[in-house]
């Protein structure tokens, strides 16, 4: 059983400043997930007639990519390809001292505690993420629609993102270009994607501008520490269907 410092970024509202505040936390065994060691420090938060510590979680097994935590300077902790709710104490020692702070950019205002807005990501969505589907029952069999192994690999690589937003909190100029990427090429690379192609990567660029998040420089950090494993060639699809678009008459 583990012994733990922790550092936690402890906020009101979206108004107040907020501060690092430092907790105890014992009896912390290595299997457990590092979101329930944060579930044991509430229970004695609680306990205590504390207020708990507001984080963000929901399906708790890698799916939903609500628990955006920066764990020790990393977004979703030291572990590679995991989110922080498949993150185990088994990655710490005992006697650490661990830092964790909200995923910080402007595009995702702090509301409480850990908890950030990623509303913009889903907006950015609404402006394309999609395609239009006649189903008035005349709609073509999916598989009659031939696609290379290639691309359909490819897309299905892009449609793994999860939306988490560790790629933009990774990113020196909290560019969410590895996202957005994402979103564009799993529809690029499908012949159902082709119809809507130009209004959707015109569209979605301009929202990713418009929610304040900043310009690809080619770091990589947020391949790096993308718990899905996208990668940067999805930019680099997605500025040519850009470029593409741009010059359409
Ligand atoms: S690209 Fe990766 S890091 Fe960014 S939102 Fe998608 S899954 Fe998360
Ligand atoms: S709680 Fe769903 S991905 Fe972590």
């Amino acid at each position: 059983m583990m012994n733990l410092t922790l550092k936690i970024w402890r906020q009101k509202n979206a108004k107040d400043k907020g501060s690092m505040v430092d907790y105890q936390v014992s009896g912390i065994s290595p299997d457990m997930s590092f979101l329930e060691m944060l579930d044991i420090l509430n229970n004695q938060l609680i306990e205590k007639g504390e207020s708990p510590v507001a984080f963000d979680h929901d399906c708790r097994e890698g799916i939903c990519g609500m628990c955006s935590l920066y764990i020790n300077g990393e977004a979703h902790g030291p572990d590679r390809r995991v989110t922080t709710c498949q993150l185990h104490m088994r990655k710490f020692k005992d006697g650490d001292t661990i830092y964790i702070e909200p995923f910080r950019a402007k595009g995702f205002p702090i509301i409480k505690d850990l908890v950030v807005d990623r509303g913009a990501f889903d907006r950015i969505q609404h402006s394309g993420g999609f395609i239009s589907v006649n189903t008035s029952g005349n709609t073509q069999d999916a598989n009659s629609i031939p696609i290379s192994k290639h691309d359909a690999d490819k897309a299905m690589d892009a449609a793994t993102c999860i939306g988490c937003g560790a790629c933009v909190a990774s990113c020196k100029n909290s560019s969410a270009m590895l996202f957005v990427s994402a979103k564009v090429s799993q529809y690029a690379l499908l012949p159902q994607g082709k119809v809507e192609a130009t209004e959707r990567v015109l569209n979605m660029v301009q929202q990713m501008d418009e929610e304040g998040f900043g310009n690809c420089t080619n770091t990589g950090a947020c391949e790096v520490e993308c718990p899905k494993g996208i990668s940067l060639e999805n930019i680099a699809r997605m500025n040519r269907e850009f470029l593409k678009a741009s010059l359409k008459p």
